[in-house]
């Protein structure tokens, strides 16, 4: 493969987490961006304070929006959310796993529905397996009896035999969800993607993105190493070169 190739489609690996508070922010990094990333992330942060019109607005302009809000709520609830999301045009939207399977299924189901009915653009899905700021205390407390391994596992087997097309989970536990779950095309999203020049800042756990790369996901999502560089074109860069990097030639993913 050539190497502006591997290059590109390392590009459409990464996703950029928008965690700022206003449209006007969100559109200047959007603009700056735009042509060195595969997507923007709008999480609950921008999307408590701008709304659906923003979201509208950058995935009508033609970018890949991934809308992280994490749906969790009764099957009918979560149902109408995940139609309306659909119909934003977002190119990924997430619920929690530990809804269970019934709420899955509602998701895909009507988001299914309404992009069949309308003609539209069918988005991807994806569950929260077990976030990365929750420790064994986390799940101890709330009663899950597992260890966080167990637990993400158990949530990416459900995640998978519901049809979703993937999971959220720390770059740590990607490789162990690649080897268990063999379903053809189930995606792994990674945040806690630190490059290797950049501070950690409150992330714990961290990889590179040549270490996540290597351990099997498919979309890194990073935020403040972009966000928060002087020049958000470079850090961008810099992270795609990493991958690319670790990818090497003969990298088919
Ligand atoms: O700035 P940073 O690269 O740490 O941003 C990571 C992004 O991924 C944030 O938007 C954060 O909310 C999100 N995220 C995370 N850990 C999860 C799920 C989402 O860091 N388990």
């Amino acid at each position: 493969m050539e190497n502006s190739d591997l290059n590109d489609k390392q590009k459409r690996r990464l996703i950029v987490a928008l965690d700022v508070s206003t449209a006007d922010e969100a559109l200047e990094a959007v603009t700056g961006l735009r042509g060195e990333v595969g997507a923007f992330k709008v999480g609950l942060q921008l999307f408590t304070s701008e709304g659906a019109s923003l979201v509208k607005r950058l995935a009508g302009s033609g970018s890949n929006i991934f809308l992280d809000v994490k749906y969790h709520d009764i099957p009918n609830t979560v149902a109408g959310a995940a139609r309306e999301a659909a119909r934003m045009g977002v190119w990924m939207f997430n619920v929690h796993a530990s809804g269970g399977s019934e709420m899955m299924k509602a998701a895909i189901g009507s988001a299914s529905e309404v992009c069949e009915r309308e003609s539209l653009r069918m988005p991807k899905i994806v569950a929260v397996t077990v976030l990365t700021s929750s420790s064994q205390q986390t799940l101890d407390e709330t009663g899950i009896g597992r260890t966080v391994e167990e637990r993400v596992l158990q949530l990416s087997e459900l995640t998978a035999k519901c049809g979703l097309h993937g999971v959220v989970a720390s770059p740590f536990e990607a490789r162990m969800i690649r080897d268990s779950i063999r379903v053809p095309g189930f995606e792994i999203v990674t945040p806690g993607i630190r490059p290797s020049n950049a501070t950690h800042d409150d992330q714990r756990r961290v990889m590179t993105p040549a270490q996540a790369a290597n351990a099997g996901s498919d979309y890194l999502v990073v935020g403040r190493p972009i966000m928060g560089a002087n020049d958000r074109v470079e850090a961008a860069r810099q992270i795609v070169k990493e991958m690319t990097e670790a990818a090497g030639p003969t990298d088919l993913r």
